[in-house]
């Protein structure tokens, strides 16, 4: 299928990294990389590096990154071992070019001083330090695709709940709120039912209604917005672009389902039920059974009727990058600014037809796509409209 998007579904403004520096960070004692908008190609042998770079630019979103790391392993190893109270353990520093001026944007682990572990994520915006981690979404969009998620179908929910919600956030900053405070009032209710059956405090019945009453709100608001973004999504990828195959997407859920069949505040009623009438076997099971910390993300291949989890590896890998790709458009028309894309190893897969449609897209959006590989000929289709760094031993070179 050759459908080309409409014309306003192109980038309108641009958002790139036009000067990384990274200190103590993974494998780089010091990286400075000057870039500029155009996609980034990251060539270089095994263990060269070339991830990690990715995985720096992730911390200026909101979470601990695409690997989901925590602090001491991203600290470079020998800093670990030298690092005093005050400083920082290790620190991203970029400049965005926007159509508005350049944007200074970082971020780092301050040592605190309380052994290995010890320590608070700073994020700083044009010299000052900015009070949350959710700020770094308003500033900018990031969507990574990792080769380990060539089995998003196939494994579990929980992985393909977290894609949707990265896809969802970038969309909407304010997704990060709704997800951060269900799942607060959500580990409290479970703290407070386990500590009820070892016998710890007796159970405060308007305690319990009220952390209920707190995962009913915020719960319906962040499946609603899940629910709404799945429409929208769903509608972009069907403007399927060379030869990627369109996706159909669903949500599956007690919580979608009644937010299918009812209004919200109706669907609050149901969810509110629920909860309160499992409050004995969601102690015994050590968390809640029913949410939408429990809904599934469901990915299927149109043109051949199937679903995602069945298709070839191939396939699977094409159903991702088409989502991604809709989702920068539709992020693009959106924000006004497409998403910065983080790609790694992303061509390794992919048939020449298929990888030639990817440039294609990814330089029609205008996205500033980071992207990496062992083998530099497989870019060659980019040519100029890209810009080349070969890595090694931690050491880059513009190419
Ligand atoms: N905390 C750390 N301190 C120092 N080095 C680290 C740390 N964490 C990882 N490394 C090293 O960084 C090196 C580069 O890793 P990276 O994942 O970036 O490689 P890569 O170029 O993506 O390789 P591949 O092609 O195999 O994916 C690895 O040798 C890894 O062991
Ligand atoms: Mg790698």
């Amino acid at each position: 299928m050759l459908l080309k998007p409409p014309d306003h579904i192109t980038a309108r403004e641009r958002c790139s990294i036009v000067r990384l520096a990274l200190t103590d960070f993974r494998c780089y004692e010091q990286l400075k990389l000057g870039a500029d908008s155009r996609p980034v190609v990251l060539t270089g042998p095994n263990g060269a590096g070339k991830t990690n770079i990715l995985e720096a630019i992730s911390f200026l979103a909101p979470g601990r990154g695409l690997r989901r790391a925590r602090m001491q392993d991203v600290t470079r190893n020998d800093k670990m071992l030298n690092s005093s109270p005050g400083i920082l353990r290790w620190a991203i520093s970029t400049t965005l070019e926007t159509s508005t001026g350049n944007i200074k944007i970082g971020t780092g682990f301050e040592n605190t001083g309380n052994g290995e572990d010890g320590g608070r994520r700073v994020v700083r915006l044009d010299e000052s330090n900015a009070n949350s981690h959710a700020m770094l979404g308003e500033v900018l969009a990031i969507v990574w695709l990792l080769p380990e998620m060539d089995r998003l179908f196939t494994g579990n929910a929980e992985a393909r709940r977290r894609f949707l919600d990265r896809l969802v956030a970038a969309f909407d900053p304010k997704h990060i709120t709704r997800l951060n405070n269900y799942t607060q009032a959500m580990r409290e209710r479970t703290r407070l039912l386990r500590d009820d059956q070892a016998g710890l405090r007796n159970l405060d019945m308007d305690w319990v209604s009220a952390l209920e009453q707190r995962m009913v709100e915020s719960g319906i608001a962040l499946a609603a917005a899940r629910w709404s973004f799945v429409s929208r999504l769903g509608s972009a990828c069907k403007l399927v672009v060379g030869s990627f195959p369109a996706a159909g997407l669903s949500l599956i859920g007690d919580v979608e389902t009644w937010l299918d069949q009812y209004a919200a505040l109706e669907a609050e009623d149901c969810f509110r039920t629920a909860l309160s009438e499992s409050r004995v076997p969601d102690r015994e099971a050590g968390g809640a059974l029913i949410g939408p910390h429990r809904s599934d993300f469901a990915v299927t291949h149109l043109s051949k009727n199937q679903p995602a989890a069945i298709c070839s590896t191939g396939e699977q890998k094409a159903l991702l990058i088409s989502i991604v790709l809709a989702h920068a458009r539709l992020v693009a028309l959106d924000r006004g600014v497409p998403p910065l894309l983080l790609m790694d190893e992303i061509v390794a897969h992919l048939d020449a037809e298929r990888r030639a449609a990817l440039f294609d897209e990814i330089c029609s959006i205008g996205a500033q796509a980071w992207m990496t590989g062992t083998d530099r000929t497989l870019f060659n289709d980019l040519g100029d409209r890209a810009q080349y760094f070969h890595v090694e031993n931690a050491i880059v070179h513009t190419v």
